[in-house]
């Protein structure tokens, strides 16, 4: 065999199951048929995170009493650095690997058989592979000519305004950044609220929010058709809406076409790959991981999944326990939940929290769930910051801890952190 591991695509998952493989002797090809770092590190979670970064920082000092301002944006020397600071990054990952002795081959694989990758015209063996192939926006039929989230985030200036279709992580994450920005923005949302996925409780702190904002949000809507003259005319069956940009998001679809699923017979659960709890296929040798799987499509479930599949292939046995996984919705107030919720639960307001309030920003909750014997089960945060404290729940429910140990354990004042472990109020 040519190597040990065949990795099909340098996403994050890819990425991180190298680096480990690497690690530990092993020998990996990486295939990627695009960027290396894939859609997050490229197109996704970093630079919206720059953008909405961006978006805060002038929307917090135009909101700070005392404060008045005037400010430019230029979108194309933004660009520019956003760029380069993404190429930092994937360049750093890039170098890691191969400095660790991967072979890195850009061009389109194809899974031949059960140790065989054929790229580029040519056979590449080993005695494992790992499908790491991501996801792409899902598109209606009919609506062409639109934005998605890699369009989006490559604009050269700020709309006036623009319709989102779709009220789910992204539209909401970019709905919120473009507000703040200056753009006029309308999120469709066709079931009855936005951000479905998470609890009420969060969802209306958000929905709350954004229409403080500004934002036109429109639930229970459906689109109908979207037309491009000079403007885009976007029709839903109860409304017209005229906007400079229309975002497409309304889900992601598994990259598991063409790639040669079918030759090995690998089972499907729909259009996601089928997977065990080691992330093994049907066929023993072959590994699928990341947003090709089922589960939730984030960059950290993939790294999750990367750890489980590389340790089964170096010989450990290692299974997949989703019971902390944290999720992250950058809008405002930043929404957080981690865990499971239970019959027990303490909660306590943003606007409680002396460090919130140095920031001026009193909205959203802190809500702790717990058993009846006092374990920590989860937690859903709107706070400031709340990506950058959810961990400590996940840490709490991974390690069974009570809720009195939260409360026990000494946070540094002022911080966000308080409000998970100041006195609560029901
Ligand atoms: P999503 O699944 O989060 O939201 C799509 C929304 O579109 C849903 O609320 C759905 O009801 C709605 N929808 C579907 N068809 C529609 C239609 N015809 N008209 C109006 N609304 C319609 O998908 P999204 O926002 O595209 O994001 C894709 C994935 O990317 C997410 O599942 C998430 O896992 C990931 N992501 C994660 C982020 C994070 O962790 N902060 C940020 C951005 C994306």
């Amino acid at each position: 065999m040519d190597y040990d591991v065949i990795i099909l695509g340098a996403g994050a998952g890819g990425y991180k199951a190298a680096v480990h493989l690497l690690k530990n002797k092993k020998r990996v090809l990486m295939i990627e048929k695009e960027k290396f770092g894939g859609e997050c590190l490229n197109y996704g979670c970093i630079p919206s995170k720059a953008l909405i970064e961006m978006s805060e920082s002038i929307y917090y000092l135009k909101n700070m009493p005392g404060i008045s301002m005037e400010y430019k944006i230029d979108m194309k020397a933004w660009q520019d650095w956003k760029n380069s600071m993404v190429a930092r990054i994937t360049g750093n990952a890039e170098r890691q690997c191969k400095s660790l002795g991967a072979d890195i081959l850009y061009g389109f694989g194809t899974l031949k058989d059960k140790n065989t990758v054929n790229v580029n015209g040519k056979d590449y063996t080993a005695e494992n592979i790992i499908i790491d192939t991501g996801s792409s926006p899902a598109r209606i039929p009919g609506i062409d000519n639109v934005y998605y989230n890699r369009e989006i985030l490559g604009i050269d200036h700020i709309p006036e305004s623009i319709a989102i279709i779709g009220g789910g992580y992204i539209g909401v994450e970019i709905g919120t950044a473009m507000a703040k920005l200056g753009s006029d923005v309308y999120i469709i949302e066709a079931k009855e609220r936005i951000l479905p996925e998470v609890s009420s409780e969060l969802s209306n702190a958000v929905d709350k929010k954004l229409r403080s904002i500004g934002v036109k949000i429109m639930t229970s809507s459906k689109v109908i058709s979207v037309s491009k003259d000079k403007y885009y005319t976007v029709k839903t069956e109860n409304d017209e809406i005229k906007s400079e940009m229309v975002l497409m998001s309304v889900g992601r679809i598994p990259n598991t076409k063409n790639i040669g699923l079918e030759n090995l017979k690998i089972e499907m659960d729909g259009r996601f790959i089928k997977t065990d709890e080691h992330r093994r296929t049907n066929v023993k040798n072959i590994y699928a991981i990341g947003d090709v799987t089922t589960g939730p499509m984030l960059a950290h479930k993939a790294f999750y999944d990367a750890y489980i599949a590389s340790e089964n292939i170096l010989g450990n046995d290692v299974i997949i326990d989703y019971k902390a996984m944290p999720y992250v919705i950058y809008t405002d107030p930043e929404i957080s939940f981690t865990g499971s919720v239970s019959n027990n639960s303490k909660k306590i307001m943003t606007s409680a929290v002396p460090r919130a309030l140095t920031m001026n920003e009193g909205d959203g909750f802190f809500r702790i769930y717990y058993n009846d014997d006092g374990t920590v089960t989860g937690a859903a945060i709107a706070a400031p910051r709340s990506s950058e404290i959810i961990t400590e729940i996940s840490l709490a429910v991974e390690s069974y801890l009570n809720i009195n140990d939260l409360l026990l354990t000494i946070h540094p004042h002022p911080t966000i952190a308080e409000g998970i472990h100041d006195d609560f109020e029901n």
